[in-house]
């Protein structure tokens, strides 16, 4: 991480546990674009008070932060020095206490949030996260300090772990349907490329789309105003799962690797990019959901982000790839490919031998391929467009 980064003097387990600046700054972006009521910003526990930070800077709108662990919150307070202007900082304040004793935490009676944020603190070394097991209990903090917000107006953005299953999403969506039954929700999936969601949140009230229940955020890694969002009237779960038709290929069709992070959130047929072209899904599991069609999707940069490889299938062969690339090598000199990568489940072990005989005996000046599996298990051999 950069030394000029404002988190710099964040570390150790708080800085695995903090939302990071770019997420934070990106996020408070949109929430800027959303002209909020005036008012204060509230994070019931704020841990490094990174995203408070981002939100309080964005919104120009002073912050209060609650964090239970003394030292986080003093962290927290040397987040805010760092990056907040001093008269936004001056009516801003870190306050160490447990949330949910709101008798026990001392802020102005008078003072309203617009927003309130909340990404309580999950066990690390579990796989599958419940909402049991969040602490502070979201649903308890959110009920304690509602009536704080500025009536009609104020907006809440909840942080989960992007491993709750679909039942415990559907749950906790009736649980904040029940304590705040006024308040749209927008459910936010965000992913910063690697393949997976990497961030789930709910946003609700003032800063919930009219009209949108779901959202897939791809970050942009640097610049905040080139993330991708992808929006949609229904919620992954209320759609109908319909059977993937046809999923055979032919030689002359396009195939595309898609990012399956969005496939997660269920947004997939939301894609202008993929609504525009005609085209099918012939597997949306695993980790190289595969998408055909006849023409280019988009020529567009940014959007091409969301498909990791694009090529015309030039040959479609029957071939167990754990016995060898020969047979690659010879399709790949027919074609003049230069490179052929493969883009399928090898073992470690096997992959980077099998790759670099596939390398070494191809042609010096040619094409660019790949090598993909497809469902019915044949491997098709694609020249990159
Ligand atoms: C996931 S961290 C928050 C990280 C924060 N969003 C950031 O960017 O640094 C959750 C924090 O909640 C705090 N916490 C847990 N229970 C709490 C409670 N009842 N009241 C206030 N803070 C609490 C934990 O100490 C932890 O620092």
């Amino acid at each position: 991480m950069s030394k000029n980064l404002p988190d710099r003097h964040i570390d150790g387990i708080l800085k695995q546990l903090s939302t990071p600046w770019i997420i934070a700054l990106e996020r408070a972006y949109r929430v800027k674009k959303m002209n909020l009521e005036n008012g204060f910003i509230l994070d019931l526990a704020c841990g490094s008070g990174i995203q408070l930070a981002a939100y309080s800077s964005q919104l120009n709108m002073p912050c209060i932060g609650i964090e239970l662990d003394a030292e986080r919150a003093a962290v927290s307070e040397n987040t805010l020095n760092e990056i907040l202007n001093f008269d936004i900082n001056s009516q801003s304040k870190i306050i160490t206490g447990n949330c949910l004793h709101k008798e026990k935490i001392n802020i102005d009676k008078n003072i309203l949030f617009s927003l309130i944020h909340l990404d309580p603190a999950r066990p690390t070394n579990i796989q599958s996260h419940t909402i049991s097991e969040m602490e502070p209990n979201p649903i308890e903090a959110l009920d304690i300090w509602k009536n704080n917000l500025i009536k009609n107006k104020g907006g809440v953005i909840l942080d989960l772990s992007p491993r709750l299953s679909k039942e415990q999403c559907i749950e906790l969506m009736e649980e904040l349907k029940r304590i705040l039954p006024d308040f749209k929700q927008t459910w936010e999936w965000s992913s910063q490329g690697r393949g997976r969601v990497d961030r789930l949140s709910v946003w609700l009230g003032s800063v919930a789309g009219e009209n949108t229940k779901s959202r897939y955020v791809r970050n942009h890694p640097k610049d905040i105003e080139k993330s991708i969002v992808i929006e949609s009237e229904k919620l992954p779960w209320e759609k109908e799962n319909v059977p993937l038709k046809n999923t055979t290929v032919e030689v002359g069709e396009i195939l595309s690797i898609v990012d399956p992070a969005l496939i997660s959130s269920g947004l997939e047929n939301s894609w202008e990019a993929i609504k525009n072209s005609e085209g099918r899904w012939i597997r949306k599991e695993g980790r190289r959901p595969l998408f055909i069609h006849s023409n280019k999707i988009t020529d567009n940069e940014e959007i091409n982000s969301l498909i990791s490889e694009s090529g015309v299938i030039r040959s479609i062969i029957e071939h167990d790839i754990n016995e060898g690339v020969e047979q690659l090598i010879e399709i790949g000199k027919k074609l003049e490919l230069k490179t052929l990568t493969l883009r399928l489940k090898i073992s470690p072990e096997l992959q980077p031998i099998l790759q670099s005989k596939l390398d070494r005996n191809l042609i010096d000046i040619g094409g660019l391929g790949f090598v993909i599996k497809l469902p019915n298990n044949k491997l098709a051999i694609c020249t990159k467009i």
